[in-house]
């Protein structure tokens, strides 16, 4: 059987990592030093599919010679500056952003993070309506910063004992449309999307009826990449004006063009009136954003610390990286590859899943789908231990996924070639082969991040 065999040198790493830097981690503790295209290197020189895009975070792939090039010049010219003032990257960075989204959403109050960007949205909020409740969506997650941690609902243990400390201290959420485990136990589409009907009513009795926002991934995903029905979106806009709240919808996981469009809410006529981004938009380096009217910005700047700053968003070097990233994702179609890769994505998924029973589901849409792994089909209930198996095993076949709970993501930068994913999707069948068999036996996955996040 395939086992892992380590240089000393990479053993010596994995110790030092340990003893020094705290951080989330599999096992093994595999280090890194170089990626290219879809392949990242690991210090022993072994080669693997990076099959997350980084942190999501990078459609064309590790050291894409045009990003590269702009960040050796931009390195060179003009790194950081006050952020009292600005710079051609990101003002045509935010132009850029803007020329993609739907008339009116005309301006971008750049963060670092996706947490910060998530947190700006929230201000807006408040600052535009008065009002204090923000009503997200159970299963969503935007950040981990304790302001955003409230809006957070993926589960786990992460906000045990946080307490009052999350702000606002009491988030109403409405329900999941989840259809695969229905919260109401329905079926799509005799349901009428009954769970927003029902989350009506929980907002009717739970919030102070003075709702200043409704938050939530066009696309849930690390909830379990929750696809939702058609109608959901629109309902969910209808019930943040009957409420007088804005949408805000979080595109971090999503945008650009991860799903076959630009933005993931672009699958519906939906325009919400405030949209976050990060991740995929920022090509690796930290620079996140917020996108609203010229009318709500006008507003709300002046108050509650808006518009938002702080010492590095909208710096030249990371505007430069994430402005030539997103010219060559417009360029080359991007948007467009994902959608038709994802379509062969999606059948090699499927036929996975006719193999393997402990596929309980494919969800997703473009060229980032998740497994769902179960104990059994019948009772659905959520593996976490075998998705981490799998996770592990596909990292001996050469192919690096994220496994969190019981989901494995599928989420390759929207430049790999179909040979590349033809190949990637091979290894990760023979670690469901492997993992089928039992493999790996006695490994100590208790310490791996997937399952440190799972339900206790
Ligand atoms: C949907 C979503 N929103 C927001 C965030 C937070 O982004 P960041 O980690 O950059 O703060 C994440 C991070 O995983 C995310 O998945």
């Amino acid at each position: 059987m395939k086992s892992f065999s380590f240089s000393d040198a990479h053993r010596d790493w994995m110790r030092r990592d340990q003893e020094s830097v705290l951080g989330w981690r599999y096992e093994p503790r595999i280090i890194f030093e170089r990626g290219k295209g879809v392949v990242i290197t690991d210090v022993d020189g072994n080669d693997y599919y990076d099959m997350s895009s980084g942190m999501m975070t990078l459609p064309l792939g590790h050291a894409h010679p045009e990003v590269t090039e702009t960040l050796r010049q931009q390195a060179g010219r003009f790194v950081h500056e006050s952020s009292w003032y600005s710079n051609p990257c990101a003002i045509e960075l935010a132009e850029l952003i803007t020329s993609t989204l739907p008339d009116g959403l005309d301006v971008v109050n750049f963060a670092v993070t996706g947490s910060e960007a998530n947190e700006i949205a929230m201000r807006m909020a408040i600052a535009k309506t008065g009002a204090f409740d923000i009503v997200s969506v159970i299963r969503g997650l935007h950040g981990g910063s304790l302001a955003v941690e409230s809006v957070t609902t993926v589960g786990g243990p992460r906000r045990q004992g946080l307490g009052p400390l999350m702000t606002p201290a009491s988030a109403p959420a409405v329900l999941a449309p989840f259809c695969y485990r229905c919260p109401i136990n329905l079926e799509y589409p005799a349901c009428d999307v009954a769970c927003l009907e029902t989350s009506e009513w929980l907002l009717e009795h739970l919030t102070t009826k003075n709702i200043a926002a409704i938050i939530a991934e066009s696309i849930p995903v690390p909830g379990g990449m929750i696809v939702p029905p058609k109608e959901w979106l629109p309902r969910l806009k209808e019930m943040a004006r009957h409420w007088r709240a804005l949408l805000i919808l979080d595109e971090a996981q999503l945008a650009p063009a991860r799903t076959g469009k630009i933005w993931a809410f672009q699958h519906t006529d939906v325009v919400p009136d405030v949209v976050t981004f990060g991740k995929g938009m920022s090509a690796g380096l930290p620079i996140c954003g917020t996108a609203t009217t010229r009318a709500i910005a006008d507003e709300v700047s002046g108050r509650l610390g808006l518009p938002w700053s702080g010492t590095y968003p909208a710096d030249p070097l990371a505007a430069a990286v994430a402005l030539k990233s997103l010219q060559i994702v417009l360029r080359d179609k991007l948007a467009e590859r994902s959608e038709t890769l994802g379509v062969t994505l999606r059948r090699r998924l499927d036929a996975l899943k006719q193999a393997y029973p402990f596929i309980g589901d494919v969800r997703g849409k473009g060229l980032y789908h998740m497994l769902d792994i179960v104990t059994d089909r019948d009772s659905k209930k959520p593996d976490a231990a075998m998705a981490e198996r799998i996770r592990y095993n596909a990292m001996l076949e050469g192919a690096a996924f994220i496994a969190v709970k019981n989901f494995i993501r599928v989420c390759p930068p929207l430049i790999i070639s179909e040979a590349e994913l033809d190949d990637a999707l091979g290894r990760l069948e023979r670690a469901l082969k492997l993992a089928a068999q039992g493999h790996p036996r006695n490994i100590d996955f208790s310490k791996s991040s997937s399952l440190a996040a799972a339900e206790r």
